[in-house]
């Protein structure tokens, strides 16, 4: 073999190399370019998933803040029909209390116009009466004491009619929110007392009829209260005449671990038409009367918040029946 001939191939192998090398690195780039560009629709879906994110994450943010609009109304809601139901406790308490307190008034007035003259004869007998008492009292005594006694039972009846006052203009925001055992029945019965003029004037047939050895419930007694001051008051409005009765009762279910409190009227009824609406906040078919439609939005939202639930069945001319339901915590775990 000729030396030119041992060149010759081994240059021919180095041009071989040399296309493999190049076509090594033409398939590597391609590679390359074909990894840039899956590179590049990731960079794409990854910022369409930023932006998406983004925007997500702005609705979320409107609706938080909605949700604390949608609390702080609710909150502003219950306060105002809270308000309507101290404006009746407070209507109630003035009606059974301002009676009384006028016979004392009245009484007082007398008795010290009377005194006036009787002081004169009453004051001749000092030191004549010996050891006679009146009342434990000697007339020195007598004379001593009745006048300010009258003057305790003037300021005694101010007091009273300053307190009664007072809590007509009763306007804070009120209690906590705090929840604690509670006994229904109280509740029942006070809500009731708070109602009794009310009561008198639509009906001569309102019936309690509460279950004996209730578990307690836990949640807020106030809160409770407004609800059947609300619930009792729409029965009230609902009856036709005096005779028609209201029925309030409270029982334990134990199946359900419920404790239930029904108020059933023998009321008009409410129309089925309407029937979706009543809870609905300013719905009020007594608008003319001063309904404003809050009382059954309140009374939902508050059960609500108490993990219970109402139900209405109601018959037209016949009557309504509400059924508050509570679960009783700690009882069953
Ligand atoms: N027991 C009931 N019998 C008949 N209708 C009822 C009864 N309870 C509620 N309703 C109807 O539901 C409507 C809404 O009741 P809700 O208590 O929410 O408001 P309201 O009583 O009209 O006003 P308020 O805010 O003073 O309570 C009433 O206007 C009435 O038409
Ligand atoms: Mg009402």
């Amino acid at each position: 073999m000729s030396k030119n001939t041992t060149e010759g191939d081994q240059l021919l192998k180095f041009a071989e190399d040399l296309r493999e090398i190049y076509n090594s690195e033409k398939r590597k780039k391609a590679e390359l370019e074909s990894v840039q560009d899956q590179l590049e629709k990731y960079a794409k879906a990854l910022n369409e998933t930023i932006r998406d994110l983004k925007e997500a994450n702005k609705k979320l943010k409107a609706q938080v803040e909605l949700e604390e609009k949608e609390k702080l109304l609710q909150k502003k809601l219950i306060h105002a029909n809270k308000m309507t139901s101290l404006g009746t406790l407070a209507s109630g308490i003035t009606h059974e209390i301002n009676n009384p307190v006028n016979y004392i008034q009245g009484n007082s007035q007398m008795l010290s116009d009377i005194w006036i003259e009787a002081e004169k004869v009453v004051s001749g007998f000092a030191g004549k009466a010996g050891n006679q008492t009146f009342g434990g009292l000697s007339i020195e005594e007598i004379i001593d004491v009745v006048p300010k006694m009258l003057k305790g039972n003037f300021e005694g009846c101010l007091r009273i009619s300053n307190i009664i006052n007072g809590l007509k203009n009763y306007s804070k925001s009120g209690e906590s929110d705090d929840f604690k055992e509670f006994d229904v029945n109280e509740v029942i019965e006070f809500s009731s007392s708070i109602l009794s003029s009310q009561i008198k004037k639509f009906t001569n047939n309102f019936n309690l009829d509460l279950g004996e050895d209730l578990p307690a419930v836990r949640g807020n007694p106030r809160q409770i209260e407004q609800v059947m001051i609300n619930l009792i008051q729409n029965a009230l409005f609902s009856l036709p005449e005096r005779s028609a009765g209201i029925f309030v009762s409270s029982l334990f279910e134990k199946k359900s671990n419920d404790l239930k409190v029904v108020i059933r009227d023998e009321g008009t009824g409410i129309d089925k038409k309407i029937l979706n609406k009543i809870t609905e906040p300013f719905f009020t078919t007594r608008r003319a009367e001063g309904g404003t439609g809050l009382g059954l939005y309140i009374s939902y939202s508050i059960i609500k918040q108490h993990d219970g639930r109402i139900d209405i069945d109601s018959v037209r001319e016949k009557g309504t029946t509400i059924t508050i339901s509570i679960p009783v915590k700690g009882e069953k775990q």
